[in-house]
């Protein structure tokens, strides 16, 4: 890591810069009414998120900070903060330049001050509750902060990892910050706790756009997600030395919370998830070190749940969760033409696979499904990350939901074509898997048995994605003249 001294004129920097560009375009909303952190603010940000809205709620009962939300709750606005044409970004673009990203990733550099430490509060003048922290659902453990980014190093490789993770309030300089069990925090937890050291760790709060997407992708964990950010915003990410321990942060965030993991206390709790269901977690406490925070500081909330903005940041992950899969089940099944691999938070917390083959036998679709469902996974095994497997015939576009079903509903006439497979372990994402985390999977034989192939062929009229319409109706006040 290089040391410099901070001196950048980039596009995107700072979430300010960003927040400033929105409301010049008229996408951000201000709230300067009063609002209880409780129901009334999830419920308002709900709305706004509907709208697809950025928001700055100015005034939060109890809180001496404004709260900021719903920047990032469209697709396009990545392209914006990210220097891409908002016009034209879409899951492709995105997946793209995440992995362009990745490929050439940017060294951060070490720089001896910046303006998220421009306030440093400690002792007694710690509390976290003078912060616009919401409470969402009605079953949510108590109030969680949801757009923190974590940052820990490794006891042994010392190796940062920067992720998003849910973070419960638990007393004005205590609270619990949730890790799931594929995460690379789960691993430093477990590191640090068998080493028996104090942990430090840190969660950096209005962040740049940039570093708030690197944060979310799911890299191996002896990568950087520093590295990525910083080639995500076309400039190294400036990090300051925390003020209570040695771990580097995030200089132009908006907050900055350090703490020291507590082991000794670990803490079940329940927030509302992006499938649209409770997850329960289980973390140890961090006692709260210090806050910094920038002079006229703006907090940063997502709202939690099945909602845009957490859903288009989790997308992030999911790019390569797919990528994943789809590589796993090329090698296991090498035949397959097409492969489809998706995750909707609408379908759950699990993906959904559509394979088009070249069928040779009608015992051909079971076997793929069984050799796919075995595959290996960079990230997870397929079965454990894959609910349901769909195979087709190679006329279907595994891409077009409306084919498929089209062919699972008229192609599937025996019951041997349901597959039904019991007993397989979950992601624990899957909130509805029994003991052991046991869950079912489907599979689907959507092709044509081979004995029907003359009765099921699609009509079709030849050479019809070939016309423009343009070319045969007239246009307005005249005729179109002869071929
Ligand atoms: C809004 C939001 C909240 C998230 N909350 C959590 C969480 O509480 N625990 C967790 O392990 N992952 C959570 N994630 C997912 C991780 O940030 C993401 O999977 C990331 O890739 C994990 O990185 P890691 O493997 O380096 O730990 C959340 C993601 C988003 C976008």
């Amino acid at each position: 890591m290089s040391t410099a001294t901070s001196n950048r004129e980039q596009r995107v920097h700072d979430l300010r810069s960003f927040v400033r560009r929105l409301e010049q375009d008229g996408e951000l909303l201000r709230i300067s009414r009063a609002v209880d952190p409780g129901a009334e603010l999830a419920g308002v940000m709900a709305a706004l998120e509907r709208e697809r809205k950025a928001f700055i709620f100015e005034n939060v009962k109890g809180a001496s900070y404004p709260l900021l939300g719903g920047t990032l709750n469209k697709l396009e606005r990545f392209g914006l903060a990210l220097g891409a044409d908002p016009a034209s970004f879409g899951d492709a673009e995105f997946d793209q330049l995440l992995e362009q990203a990745k490929a050439n990733p940017l060294e951060p550099v070490e720089v001896s001050a910046g303006p998220s430490q421009s306030v440093v509060l400690q002792g007694d003048d710690i509390d976290l509750y003078s912060l616009p922290v919401p409470k969402f659902f009605e079953l949510d453990s108590g109030r969680f902060i949801t757009a923190a980014i974590g940052i820990t190093r490794h006891p042994e490789s010392g190796i940062y990892n920067v992720g998003v993770y849910r973070t419960l309030l638990i007393g004005r300089d205590r609270c619990v910050i949730n890790a799931s069990s594929m995460s690379d925090l789960r691993q430093h937890y477990l590191a640090w706790e068998a080493s028996g050291q104090p942990m430090p760790i840190a969660l950096a709060i209005g962040v740049d756009p940039a570093m708030l997407t690197a944060a979310a992708c799911k890299l191996p964990p002896d990568s950087c997600e520093f590295r990525v950010g910083g080639a995500l915003q076309g400039a190294p990410i400036e990090l300051v030395r925390c003020v209570s321990n040695d771990l580097l942060v995030p200089a132009q965030a908006e907050f900055i919370i350090e703490g020291t993991v507590d082991f000794g206390e670990r803490v079940q709790n329940l927030l509302g998830e992006f499938a649209g269901q409770y997850g329960p977690e289980n973390a140890p406490a961090t006692q709260v070190t210090a806050i910094t925070h920038r002079p006229d500081a703006m907090f940063y909330s997502i709202m939690a749940g099945r909602n845009p903005e957490h859903n288009t940041l989790g997308n992030v992950a999911v790019y390569g969760v797919q990528r994943s899969i789809d590589g796993a089940i090329r090698e296991a099944v090498p035949e397959a033409k097409r492969i489809h691999a998706f995750l909707e938070p609408g379908l759950g917390t699990l993906a959904h696979v559509v394979i088009s083959i070249d069928k040779t036998d009608d015992d051909q679709p079971q076997d793929i499904i069984r050799r796919a469902f075995a595959g290996g996974g960079h990230i997870f095994p397929v079965s454990m990350i894959t609910k349901r497997i769909i195979v087709v015939d190679d006329d279907i576009d595994v891409t077009k939901m409306d084919d498929v079903q089209w062919a699972i509903w008229n192609r599937a006439a025996t019951e041997r074509k349901f597959m039904v497979i019991p007993d397989i372990k979950s992601w624990e994402l899957e909130r509805a898997a029994k003991e052991g985390q046991l869950s079912v999977r489907i599979g689907i034989d959507a092709t044509m048995d081979l004995a029907d192939v003359d009765k099921l062929v699609r009509p079709i009229v030849p050479g019809a994605d070939q016309i423009r319409l343009e070319d045969y109706v007239d246009p307005p006040g005249g005729k179109k003249s002869a071929a």
